[in-house]
C-alpha cells in the first residue's frame, strides 16, 4: 500500500508541484491525495488540480485569529483522505501544538535556510547581511518548535559575489526543488538517512 500523503501551501505551490511529479513514479512509496491551502486564491491550487491532485482551501482569515477552529477545520479537511504523510511546501501559518502533537513524526516542512540558522523569516536577506560564504535549504520533520525538528536534508550553496535577497532566494529554491523530493521520497520508504545535496 502506497502511504498517501496530503500537502500544505499558500502560495504558488513550486515545492508542491515537485513532490507531485516525483510521486508518479510508480516506484516511488507514497501517492498524493489532497493538496490544500490556507487562500483560495493560491495560485498552487489550479497546478494541483491539473495534475490530477485533490485539492480544498481552508481560509484562516474567517476565523479571525482563533487558531484553535482554523485547526480543527484544516484536520476535518484531512480526516476525510486519511493521510499517513502531512508536507508543509511554502505554508505560511504556524501551526499550535494542539495540531502538530498528533501529526509528530508524521510531518515535514521545507525552511529556505540551513537550519538551526535563521529560524523565521527573511532568511536570505539575513544571511548576506551576516556575510555568511554559504546557504541554502533544510528539510525538517516538524515539531511544535517553529523550525526546529529533526533533519532530513540539506542543500548547500555559496553565496555570490553581487548576490541580493533575490538573487540568492531564486538559487536555493532550485536547491529545494531537488532536496524535497528527494526527502519524501527516503521517508515515504521508511529510510530517515540525511541527504546532502
Ligand atoms: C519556499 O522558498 C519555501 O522554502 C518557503 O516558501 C517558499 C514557497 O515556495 N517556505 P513555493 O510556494 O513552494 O513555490
Amino acid at each position: 500500500m502506497k502511504k498517501r500523503v496530503a500537502i500544505f501551501i499558500s502560495g504558488g505551490g513550486s515545492n508542491m508541484v515537485r513532490l507531485v511529479e516525483d510521486m508518479a513514479d510508480p516506484n516511488h512509496a507514497a501517492e498524493p491525495v489532497l493538496v490544500l491551502a490556507n487562500s483560495a486564491e493560491a495560485s498552487g491550487l489550479a497546478k494541483a488540480k491539473s495534475m490530477g491532485v485533490p485539492v480544498v482551501s481552508v481560509d484562516h482569515r474567517p476565523f479571525k485569529g482563533d487558531r484553535r477552529a482554523f485547526e480543527a477545520a484544516l484536520q476535518a479537511e484531512l480526516d476525510k483522505v486519511s493521510p499517513d504523510i502531512l508536507c508543509l511546501a511554502g505554508f505560511m501559518r504556524v501551526l499550535t501544538e494542539g495540531f502538530v502533537a498528533p501529526w509528530e513524526g508524521k510531518m515535514l516542512n521545507i525552511h529556505p535556510s540551513l537550519l538551526p540558522k535563521y529560524k523565521g523569516l527573511h532568511t536570505h536577506a539575513r544571511a548576506l547581511e551576516a556575510g555568511d560564504a554559504d546557504h541554502g535549504c533544510t528539510v525538517h520533520m516538524v515539531t511544535p518548535l517553529l523550525d526546529d525538528g529533526p533533519i532530513l536534508g540539506q542543500a548547500r550553496i555559496p553565496v555570490q559575489q553581487g548576490d541580493t535577497p533575490d538573487t540568492l532566494a531564486a538559487r536555493v529554491l532550485t536547491q529545494e526543488h531537488r532536496l524535497y523530493p528527494a526527502c519524501l521520497r527516503r521517508f515515504a520508504a521508511g529510510d530517515t538517512t540525511r541527504v546532502d545535496l
